[in-house]
This record gives C-alpha cells, structure tokens and sequence, in this order.
C-alpha cells in the first residue's frame, strides 16, 4: 500500500532532482572571471545608514565610525560578550642572548579566568638588545611558535593543532618534529635588524580553528547554560582578534616595548584577524593584511573567488550567525570590506596580495583600499591614488599601502620587506 503510493512520486522527484543538478553546480562553480561579475554597487563610506554626507572626521569618528563598526561586530565577525581581564601575567622564560645576542627573548604566558574555567596563552617576544623601548611586530601563527624559529629553546605548545603530515603533526599534537618549519615566513633577524620586536602567539590556544564551540576562548564568557555563541556574538576570528587585544593589553605594561608603535600583521585568516583587530582596537598602530581575501579585504559583492557563502559554509565558525544572512545575498549587504579597511584611519593599513592567489581576489582586495581612500583623505592622508592596479612587485606605499607581487599564497620576504620600509616610515622609526 505504503509503497505503491510513494514509488510514482519518489522517481518523479529524482528525475527532476538529477534533471536541475546541473543549474546547482553552476551556481555553486567559483567565478575567476572579471567579465561575469554582476553589476554590484558599493555602499559609500561617507553616507550614513540614513544617506547624510560625512564631510569632516568629527562626523566620521562621532557618527559614521561608530555606526559602521557595529554594524560589522553585530553582523560580521560577532561581540565579546563580556570584558574579561587578564588575570595573570608569567614571564616563563627570558634570556638575554637570542639570535647570537642581538635579541632578547620572552615567553609570557597570559591567564585568564572566569565561569570556574580558565585559558593561557603564550606570547613568544624577540625584542632588539638595544636599551630602547622597541616597537613591535604582532602576529598570529598557524603551527606553534616553535615553528617559526629554529631556536631550541622556543615552547612547544599543547593545544588542539590540525594535522599535517608535512609538518609531522599527528593526532592533533604538536611535537619537536615542527620546530622550525615556518622559518620560511618570518624573518626573525631582519625584523631584529630593523629594528623592531616581534610578538607571536600560535592562535590555536585562543581558539582552536575547528567548529565548536566548547574549547577555546568562548565558554569562559558564556552565561549559565548557553554552549554556543549568541547570533551576533563572536566567531572564531573575533576571538582571535580578542587575544590579540589582550597582547596588546601586556605589551602597555612591558617596560622594553613601545605599545605606541605596534603594528598587527597577519596572513589570510590571520588576516582577516589583524584587520578585524585593528579596526576595533585603535591602540594597534598599524594593520597588515597579507592575502586576506573574503571577509578580511576582498570585497565580498564581487563575488569572485571565494564568496560569502563559501566561507561561511567552509568555515561556520568564523563569523558570527548573522553574517550567514547574506550568503549568495551579498546584494543585501549594507557595508562591504572597504568600509572595514575605513574603520583603521587615519592609522597606515598596508593590504597586500599575491598574483597566483586568485581564490582571494587581488583586485577585490586592491578596490577595498581605493574606495577605504576618501575616509584617510578626510584627515589628509595619501591613500591610493587610482582605481588602476599598479603593475606586479610595484607597490604603491602611502598611508593606505598596496601591493600584488608574484607567486602564491604565502608571506615571503618580498613582503616582509615592504613591510619593514613602510612601517619605517610610516611610524617614524630611525
Ligand atoms: C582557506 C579559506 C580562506 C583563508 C585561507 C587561510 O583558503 O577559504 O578564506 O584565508 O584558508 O587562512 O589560509
């Protein structure tokens, strides 16, 4: 009885199922061509929600600013909950003679405490042994800061790691077999030799990049009985963005720091972190955006590469729950990634991308500087002078910096040296 009612129906249904596949799958194919994107239009960051015109930065930091930066922690990346102090600061190691005595090292260990649960973190600090306070470098990294150094003496962290044979990680543990593996991406020296300090911490003890939501920073501000984040409340990457807030909370009281010159840098995910770090902490002097792509500078209307939805998909845990609102909606989208970089004027923001890293949209991550320009011409500073991209390892280093350099998705030494100029510049370092 049961099945000659239903069997007629359920083979219509597959058929037309397998029969509308294929208008799916095109919906769902990443575009990489310029010429298919649909006419989108970008909000203007000197128009308020309700369409008055910004025309001096008392308008903007009183109004615009604050508006649009709620609307990017309700709706993006998701609130803190709660103000939550460092509890405890331990310096675990120092010693005077890193980098065959060019820098002092520190690993301080940052505590925090509340709902009968408790989080540490550990910051690794090269600083130049120079008897100046110096100014600083901080950055996530994505394997353990024994990675990014071949210093023996660097702590192997025991938090929650994603595999990679490559790197020797198994069972979600990080062992000696890592140590040294991302030399590659900082050059420790060169950054000592520059004359700044480097702060790292590996962001897999703030919140370990995987989705839930029962380790990690969030369930010390949870409220009784809640096991997940509020639909505007923080992601993984506003977490992240947290933990380097409170870095920056240690660095105002560590005597060898200038926490007046502190530049956050961070690559992809990382660099949707630094981004999002720097435009809701304006201690941050500078922000580096390397490679960023969706949800840091791309701008998201574009819709080229990855794409709201995808990430959102990819990575539920990122954004808070509102942000999925504008999956395959970018349409709807009252702000766009532009107004993001706008949050950090006048401070420099340097954006950067890689030619071969289409899946984060150069030219999307270029526009967001261009149209981020009006907000730092508001307060006189040089952003980017045209909506032309400047040719490949051609940068163009104003307050509101860019670059597009060869090769691939990764922080190379071309970028670090852009980097090291321009922050040079820009902070008025000797
Ligand atoms: C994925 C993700 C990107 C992210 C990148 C990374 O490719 O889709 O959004 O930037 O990982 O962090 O390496």
């Amino acid at each position: 009885m049961f099945l000659k009612g239903t069997f007629i129906p359920i083979v219509v249904l597959t058929l037309f199922l397998f029969s509308i596949q294929p208008v799916f799958a095109q919906w769902n194919d990443v575009n990489y061509d310029e010429n298919k994107i649909a006419h989108y239009r970008l909000p203007d960051p000197l128009i308020t929600f309700n369409g008055r015109k910004i025309k001096n930065t008392k308008k903007w930091e009183n109004k615009r600013r604050p508006e649009l930066l709620q609307f990017f922690t309700e709706n993006v990346y998701g609130k803190v909950p709660g103000n939550l102090k460092i509890a405890s600061v331990d310096v675990v190691e120092k010693n005077d003679n890193a980098y065959n005595g060019k820098a002092i090292r520190k690993q301080v260990e940052l505590t925090f405490k509340n709902n009968g649960k408790e989080l540490s973190f550990t910051i690794l600090l090269y600083l130049p042994k120079n008897n100046v306070k110096s100014p600083l470098f901080v950055g996530y990294n994505f394997y353990g800061n024994h990675t990014i150094t071949t210093d023996v003496n660097v702590i192997i962290s025991e938090a929650w790691t994603k595999n990679n044979t490559s790197f020797g990680i198994i069972n979600h543990q990080l062992t000696e077999q890592s140590r040294g593996v991302r030399t590659n991406r900082w050059p420790v020296e060169k950054i000592i030799d520059a004359g700044f300090g480097l702060a790292t911490i590996f962001y897999g003890e703030v919140d370990p990049d995987r989705n839930d939501f029962f380790d990690g920073i969030h369930p010390l501000l949870y409220h009784e009985n809640q096991t997940h984040p509020a639909s505007d409340e923080w992601g993984s990457i506003s977490a992240w963005a947290w933990g380097l807030q409170r870095a920056m909370d240690y660095f105002e009281t560590d005597k060898d720091i200038d926490a007046t010159k502190v530049v956050v840098f961070g690559h992809s995910r990382l660099g949707k972190t630094s981004l999002w770090a720097g435009a809701r902490d304006q201690r941050f002097a500078a922000v580096i955006s390397n490679e960023s792509g969706c949800g840091g500078a791309a701008l998201s209307k574009r819709r080229i590469g990855e794409t709201v939805w995808r990430i959102n998909k990819n990575f539920p845990h990122w954004f808070c729950e509102n942000f999925k609102m504008y999956n395959k909606n970018e349409r709807s989208l009252p702000v766009d990634q532009h107004e993001l970089i706008a949050l950090i004027a006048p401070r420099p923001v340097y954006i950067a991308s890689a030619e071969e890293d289409k899946w984060s949209d150069p030219r999307g991550e270029f526009l967001s500087a261009f149209y981020a320009t009006p907000v730092y011409n508001l307060y006189n500073k040089k952003g980017i002078p045209s909506d032309k991209m400047p040719e490949v390892n051609c940068p163009i280093q104003n307050t509101v910096a860019y670059h597009i350099r060869t090769g691939k998705h990764d922080v190379t030494d071309f970028d670090w040296k852009q980097y090291l100029m321009w922050a040079k510049k820009e902070l008025k370092i000797e």
